[in-house]
């Protein structure tokens, strides 16, 4: 334990940041000042009640000491003035106040008084503050920013002590960091800014201590080195200490090359870490000491340093300073690149042993295994903000690893019932570019190290592409795709979760470790593809809301409407062009969006110039909500939402799934249609990329199917017979009931001979058939809804069916 008090030698960089301690603190420019002066001139009651004669302040105005451009040489009133600054207890107004005389002051300012006349306030400070000292007008005087806490909680005593400082605040040295971070790949501007924030106000840092861990200072041995100030260039010492230490960390290894600590004096150092040093005068032979040098030139400079955001004003800076000071001349040695991380909370909370939020790292792989955890935390977030680990989310990541390692059996499984042949169908291009399109975006954000991008794009988003895929793909998914699509996702998910790839790498039957495997090589990627895709999912989604929206209850005041049957069929209405005012409206904003370099003139301007066109007068009130809407897609979506005319055939997109867009919607049939063959209101509602859709009821009449063929799991059902209907038709839809037919093409349908009494005869085992007659593909069903009768036309004949009909499933 340590004691309640724990005393230590502070740094000073604390004390730096406060500055000189001269501050103007008199009525000309010290907004506070002149505010309480006309408060304690104003009123009489203040100045009786603190004993104030008038004497003492009433003959007193300001006097000008420096002249502000802009602000003229009593500033404080003046901007008291501006802003109307009433009394001294204006707080808010007097901050702002402040903040505007200070800043201005210091940087702009000019000295009136004697002595300093001309000088810039920023130059007289340190002189100022010399005289007053001097003059015993003033003592130095020195604090914390805030108090200081040690690590243990304890609240720390501060003394300033006899120290030995780093200069950072050194103007060459400095000037050379600064080089340094120029060229330094930081990877997010928040931690470039940080960087520059502590170049810029980083003077002398206490760089000796007198316990603790540490090397003793050379020169002054009284003093140990504190450890932020030389563990800076420790990876120098990496590159040889394998050859020192012989990969014990103790120092109790033997060194491989028999070199012992007291032969590494500064000349071999030099030797190895400068190519300019001359050879050393040592017993250490010239061939080991060429293998260091060797060694250190082939791994300098330090690729990259991956370490907490809290270290850039401090450790990551002073590495910075450290390499510039070792090899001011040779920049090929500087650090290439730092990617600084947040801080971990766990389940949106800090870590903290005491409120028992607290995970160990062992804890947390018994829970979550090795691969999960490093899937959470890959998920857990890639900024310099801080990340989270959510266990419900690991959870989650498991379930998801899981399902994807079954998924892949059972694709192993059954590779044999999935669909060969040429893999061309649009749903199986459209995979074909996601997969491509994925593992180059996956690609860039490992490059990047932005792990939570790479999983999303190499993981969450790659899957959800397959998902797309296995649901669109009506004819089955094509083998090739998928055993593809199974091994680009091992690879692309092998960084982040190596164990489980390996697992399914040796599933695919591969042989050899996923290790050695290669990056996949993608392929083309089909932009527009993929955009009509997306389309094709919007279109979907937006028909499920419309058709929602359809089966809603008619609102209507007695509060008894029912909701409207569910519809059988949809027509869907596309857009070859826009409708005419909108095409204006549109051609005018991709002038402006070409000639303005892509930036769009205000909406007054467009306003009025649309106002202009004729052709626009009827459609004034609706013309600006489009702007706006075609403002804020252009945002989101680039310049393509300017094109009039689409760049893929919105109608082929559609009638190439128009299966899955019927079964998934559970309707019978699905029309589409251009909008141009529709009727005015259609075609105003419907633009490129955007269809109209119209659902509505067909009648139908209900009938029977029966299936005679015993222990066949097969039942009778009702279907609704429709004005031309077919058998391939009332097939489909008795295949939406009964779930066990597959294949359509192996149903049967048929009539009784006698409509009659047919149904009402016994079946006959193994002479289903009997007494019945087929329905070719070629008849049509007629319906009428008045008698609720069917008939069929087969043949040029009308024959009455009855009220049931007779199916078999071969
Ligand atoms: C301060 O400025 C006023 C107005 O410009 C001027 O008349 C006066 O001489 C100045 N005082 C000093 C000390 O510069
Ligand atoms: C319709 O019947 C004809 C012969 O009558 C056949 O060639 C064709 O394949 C059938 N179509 C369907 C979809 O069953």
């Amino acid at each position: 334990m340590l004691t309640k008090k724990t005393i230590l030698c502070i740094v000073v960089s604390f004390l730096s940041v406060l500055g000189t301690g001269v501050v103007t603190s008199v009525p000309s420019d010290a907004p506070d000042d002149i505010a309480a002066l006309r408060d304690i001139k104003k009123k009489q009651a203040l100045r009786e009640k603190y004993g104030i004669e008038d004497k003492m302040v009433l003959p007193f105005e300001p006097i000008p000491i420096i002249e502000i451009p802009g602000y003229g040489n009593l500033s404080a009133p003046l901007v008291c003035d501006e802003l109307k600054i009433q009394s001294q207890n204006d707080k808010e107004k007097l901050a702002e106040a402040k903040e505007k005389v200070y800043l201005k002051g210091f940087y702009e300012g000019i000295m009136l008084v004697e002595g300093y006349k001309g000088q810039k306030v920023q130059d007289v400070k340190k002189p100022i503050q010399k005289m007053m000292v001097e003059r015993g007008e003033a003592m130095i005087y020195m604090e914390p920013e805030k108090q200081v806490m040690s690590r243990s909680a304890d609240e720390c005593v501060v003394a300033l002590c006899d120290q030995w400082y780093l200069d950072y605040g050194d103007a060459e040295w400095k000037q050379q960091a600064n080089e340094a971070l120029k060229s330094l790949e930081t990877f997010c501007e928040e931690t470039r800014r940080n960087f520059e924030a502590t170049l810029d106000w980083l003077q002398e840092h206490a760089c000796s201590r007198t316990y603790g861990l540490g090397t003793r200072l050379p020169w002054d041995e009284q003093w140990l080195i504190e450890s932020l100030s030389d563990s800076t260039i420790y990876m120098a010492y990496y590159t040889v200490a394998h050859l020192l230490q012989g990969g014990v960390l103790n120092g109790q290894g033997e060194s491989p090359l028999g070199i012992k600590p007291e032969q590494m004096t500064r000349e071999v150092w030099d030797f190895i870490f400068f190519k300019t040093s001359p050879f050393p005068k040592t017993n250490i032979p010239k061939e080991h000491l060429q293998r260091l040098r060797r060694e250190f030139e082939y791994w300098y400079p330090v690729d990259v340093r991956v370490s907490g955001k809290d270290l850039v004003p401090n450790h990551l800076s002073y590495y910075l300073y450290n390499h510039v000071a070792m090899w001011p001349k040779d920049n090929g040695k500087w650090p290439q690149a730092v990617r600084a991380n947040g801080h971990l909370l766990l389940n949106s909370e800090k870590m903290s042993k005491s409120t028992g939020n607290f995970l160990t790292l062992s804890q947390a792989i018994d829970k979550f295994s090795a691969d999960g955890m490093r899937l959470a935390l890959a998920d857990a977030g890639d900024t310099v903000e801080d990340a989270n680990f959510v266990e419900t989310m690991a959870d989650a990541g498991i379930l998801r690893l899981y399902t994807w390692v079954e998924w892949v059996k059972e694709m192993i499984a059954n590779q044999n019932n999935l669909r060969t042949g040429p893999a061309d169908t649009f749903n199986d291009r459209v995979f074909s570019s996601e997969m491509n399109s994925g593992i180059l975006k996956t690609e860039q954000h490992y490059e990047r190290m932005m792990y939570k991008e790479a999983l999303k794009s190499g993981f969450f988003e790659f899957q959800a592409a397959k998902d797309k895929y296995r649901e669109l793909a009506i004819e089955g998914m094509h083998r090739d795709l998928v055993f593809q699509f199974i091994e680009r996702q091992t690879l692309l998910l092998a960084p982040i979760c190596p164990h489980l790839c390996e697992y399914t790498w040796g599933l695919l039957g591969k042989t050899g470790s996923l290790m050695k495997a290669s990056w996949p090589v993608a392929g083309p990627v089909d932009e527009v593809l993929i955009r009509s895709s997306q389309y094709l999912m919007e279109t979907a989604h937006d028909l499920r809301l419309r058709l929602k929206a359809y089966m809603l209850p008619p609102k209507s005041k007695k509060g008894d409407s029912k909701p409207p049957a569910k519809p059988s069929h949809c027509t869907i209405y596309v857009a070859k062009s826009y409708p005419p005012w909108q095409h204006s409206a549109l051609s005018l904003l991709g002038k402006h969006y070409k000639t303005n370099n892509g930036v769009l003139p205000d909406n007054k301007v467009i306003a009025s110039e649309l106002g202009a066109l004729p052709e626009l007068k009827k459609y004034m009130k609706r013309v600006m909500p489009f702007v706006a809407m075609i403002k804020e897609n252009l945002e989101k979506n680039g310049p393509r939402v300017l094109d009039l005319e689409l760049e893929f055939d919105e109608r082929a997109v559609l009638m190439e799934n128009l299966v899955y867009l019927t079964n998934s919607l559970e309707l019978e049939q699905i029309d589409i249609l251009f909008a141009s063959e529709a009727d005015d209101k259609v075609k105003e509602d419907c633009c490129p990329g955007k269809p109209f859709s119209v659902f509505r009821s067909e009648p139908g009449v209900s009938v029977s199917l029966v299936n005679p063929q015993p222990c066949n799991g097969m039942f009778s059902t009702k279907v609704d017979i429709r004005q031309g209907d077919s058998r391939d038709s009332i097939v489909r839809r008795l295949a939406k009931v009964n779930r066990l037919i597959k294949d359509l093409s192996r149903v049967k349908l048929m009539r009784y001979e006698d409509p009659l009494l047919g149904p009402r005869r016994l079946p006959v085992l193994g002479q289903e058939e009997q007494g019945k007659l087929l329905i070719s593909n070629k008849s049509v069903f007629n319906i009428n809804l008045e008698e609720k009768k069917v008939t069929l036309a087969d043949n040029g004949l009308t024959v009455d069916i009855g009220d049931t009909l007779v199916y078999l499933v071969h």
